[in-house]
């Protein structure tokens, strides 16, 4: 922001309107004010910004809000907003440095209702988040109705799904629709995961015929991982795969399918590689690009795949050579972005296998210098993910979502050297009393001065 004397500023208050062009009425209606023809507070699309670009000019007589496109005016409300009622003067001139900022919600350890995750979103959007990817099924529990396959969701969605059986529910094909239109009038694509070969307890207990030896499988609660595959070499198990990634496709209108593939343990190597062969391609015969779990690095993968990275260790040579061929990397380190993860060890909820996430942490790194190999131009994105399986409640998932969530945000909107742990701080804790005022949990980390 330009330096601008102290006197010139704007007041948002219950006389102010706001003039839209009717591309741009959709958007104003995020603010939450008046539409007049001459409203003080202006919105405007300007083609020679970049899309997701927005400049905002604040003047003692008014707002002018421009952006490249809808999406870049809808990012510059979210500015706006943050500002509160009392507009500073000066210009704000505001792009993202990636185009996927992420979040991740896992469904299958505790499901969230159709009414949760749509008012998850609100509070992710004004952070510029503008994907949020749905870990709809695991061992757990399998999320999302699919038709011809009633059992996924009859039994596997039914009560006693979930980490200790505390997280039953699933989506139909309405709410699932539901949810990606409420996302979509927000600008967050919808990227849907259907975890395999591995992380498929839930299927197999309802569809034993997909096992190995046929035999019915008892249903798990536990959070142990690795135990389940789907069988590379029988044809079942591809008519299967086939006609729910169809599915899904059919029913989400972003660019991506995401088909996990992460800790197959139980999968023999040579059978990991067979299955994903067979896999990797569905997704681009449906029109979407499939994104996988790092682990997918070390199979040949479509040109257009993009590779998840999670893990701890800061070096990936199966990534770094997937990068190196043109595949694109979506960057979410455990022990920097996953928001499951304890603050500390007097963390109530969470896990720690990654060890401590302060927000701190989760704020001050760079994706760009994180792996070897895999520099600017590879990076798709940065997400945070929040697996559930010591969630229970909508106030558990914002208390391990916020405040990490904005540091992530953060990170992967604005350029290192235009970040800064101090202010970034000073920022967040401005927060703190609107969360509290909304009634939205939050960690009170003592890193930050609350106000
Ligand atoms: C993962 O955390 N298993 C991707």
């Amino acid at each position: 922001m330009r330096p601008v004397p102290a006197a010139s500023f704007a007041i948002i208050d219950g006389g102010t309107a706001v003039s839209a062009p009717p591309p741009l009425e959709g958007v104003a209606a995020h603010l939450g004010l008046p539409l007049a023809a001459d409203g003080a507070i202006a919105l405007a699309l300007d083609e020679a910004l970049p899309a997701e670009a927005y400049r905002l000019e604040i003047t003692a007589t008014g707002v002018t809000l421009a952006g490249g496109s809808p999406q870049g005016v809808f990012w510059g409300v979210q500015t706006l907003r943050q500002l509160g009622r009392e507009l500073p003067g000066g210009v704000i001139e505001d792009h993202p440095r990636y185009a996927y900022r992420g979040a991740m919600l896992d469904l299958a350890r505790h499901f969230f209702t159709p009414a949760q995750i749509k008012a998850h979103v609100d509070l992710l959007v004004q952070f510029k988040i503008n994907h949020l990817h749905l870990h709809l099924t695991d061992d757990q529990g399998w999320r999302l109705e699919i038709p011809g396959w009633p059992r996924l969701t009859e039994v596997s969605g039914g009560p006693g799904t979930g980490v200790d059986g505390a997280g039953p529910g699933f989506l139909t094909l309405g709410d699932y629709a539901d949810v990606v239109a409420y996302a979509a009038d927000r600008f967050v694509t919808i990227v849907p995961e259907i975890d395999m070969p591995g992380h498929v307890n839930a299927v197999h207990v309802a569809y034993p015929e997909l096992t190995a030896d046929g035999r019915p499988v008892a249903p798990r609660t536990d959070a142990e991982v690795g135990y389940s595959s789907l069988v590379a070499g029988r044809e079942e198990t591809y008519t299967f795969v086939e006609t729910v990634l169809k599915t899904v496709a059919g029913l989400t209108p972003g660019p991506y399918l995401h088909i996990g593939g992460d800790e197959c343990l139980s999968t023999p190597p040579e059978d990991y590689r067979t299955f994903l062969e067979r896999v990797l391609p569905i997704p681009g015969r449906f029109g979407k690009s499939v994104i996988g779990w790092h682990e997918i690095a070390g199979v040949d993968l479509p040109e257009d795949a993009v590779v998840q990275y999670w893990r701890i260790e800061a070096t990936d040579d199966a990534v770094a050579r997937a990068a190196a061929d043109g595949r694109r990397v979506i960057v979410s380190p455990a022990d920097r972005t996953y928001l499951d993860m304890k603050y500390d060890a007097d963390t109530p909820l969470g896990l720690d296998w990654a060890g401590h996430l302060s927000v701190e942490r989760a704020y001050d790194w760079d994706p760009a210098e994180r792996l070897p190999g895999v520099g600017e131009d590879a990076i798709l994105g940065v997400e945070a993910p929040l697996w559930s399986e010591t969630l229970r409640s909508v106030d558990d998932l914002r208390y391990l979502t916020f405040p990490r969530l904005p540091a992530v945000a953060e990170v992967a909107w604005s350029p290192r050297d235009g970040r800064d742990w101090q202010s970034f701080r000073e920022r967040l804790a401005a927060f703190g009393p609107r969360w509290t005022a909304g009634g939205i949990s939050f960690h009170r980390s003592p890193e930050i001065d609350w106000h």
